[in-house]
């Protein structure tokens, strides 16, 4: 069955300071692209169509008025930069990407679903490993790492002697205490391929430390279920939240290499 698609862009914002105040984060220029351009359309070279596009309360009419249905053609004209169908919701308080994934039950239906978060940005489009998991066998899920330097700041895949993920452990010494500092600096990037089961794994979850529902206990679950395929991203990944100073960087970056590219030149 074809995949449909979930952007998580709820959330608050505060890391971004001033510049949220009156814009939805998810809509703050990276590059020449509002940011939420680029999750939308790595799903959609991915081959998915049917997108359900969380958002917050905070300036969610922004969104629909920059994407009204999906369709978008580029001012000036030339070809369509996006061409999805597309349904909002409201996550009416952060409580978790896991949350903002249990909201999308019906919308899914039976089918399976690519969730990605609304600032997360890579140069490759990914849309191989995507279709591999979508044409592959069902009940499994797939998340992808990278390596980073301040694996703190993420989920990080704690590696079994097969090179299988035994364990994640979210934002160590802090949200997960179980570990002091993060047991490897492979961080889980967001974007995560999951079977239509996945809305029971949720039902089943408890808030964390945090107060929220946590995408890394759903992770966990399929990894202790032998149900967890850890892909290597390839290309640059970006979690644009992080600090406002990042948002020029990475749009530098992607004026230098491109985004969503399909392969590494
Ligand atoms: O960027 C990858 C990381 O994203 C992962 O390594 C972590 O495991 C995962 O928990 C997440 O961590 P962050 O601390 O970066 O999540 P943040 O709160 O910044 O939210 C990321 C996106 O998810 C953001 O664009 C908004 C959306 N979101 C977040 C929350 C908490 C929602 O839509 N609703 C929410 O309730």
């Amino acid at each position: 069955m074809q995949p449909k698609g979930l952007i998580c862009a709820g959330g608050e914002a505060t890391r971004l300071g001033e510049l949220t105040r009156v814009a939805n984060k998810h809509l703050l220029p990276v590059g020449s692209w509002p940011m939420i351009y680029y999750p939308l359309q790595l799903l959609q070279l991915a081959g998915v169509r049917d997108v359900l596009l969380v958002t917050g309360k905070g300036h969610a009419g922004q969104m629909i008025d920059l994407l009204g249905d999906g369709r978008l053609a580029p001012r000036g004209g030339g070809n369509p930069i996006l061409e999805l169908d597309l349904t909002y919701k409201v996550q009416t308080e952060p409580g978790g990407i896991a949350q903002v994934v249990g909201m999308a039950r019906d919308f899914a239906g039976d089918a399976p679903l690519v969730v990605v978060l609304g600032d997360n940005i890579f140069e490759l489009s990914q849309a191989e490993p995507i279709r591999e998991w979508a044409e592959g066998p069902p009940g499994r899920a797939r998340i992808f790492v990278k390596e980073v330097d301040d694996p703190e700041n993420f989920g990080v895949v704690v590696w079994g002697e097969d090179g299988s993920v035994v364990d994640i452990v979210e934002k160590a010494g802090v949200v997960d205490t179980r570990y002091d500092a993060p047991p490897s600096a492979h961080a889980v990037v967001g974007l995560y391929c999951y079977p239509p089961d996945v809305f029971d794994v949720i039902d089943a979850l408890e808030p964390s430390s945090r107060g929220e529902l946590e995408i890394t206990d759903v992770n966990r679950y399929y990894a202790l279920e032998g149900r967890l395929d850890a892909c290597e991203v390839e290309g640059w990944w970006e979690d644009a939240g992080k600090h406002w100073q990042h948002l020029a960087d990475i749009g530098k970056r992607i004026e230098e290499t491109g985004a969503n590219r399909e392969r590494r030149a």
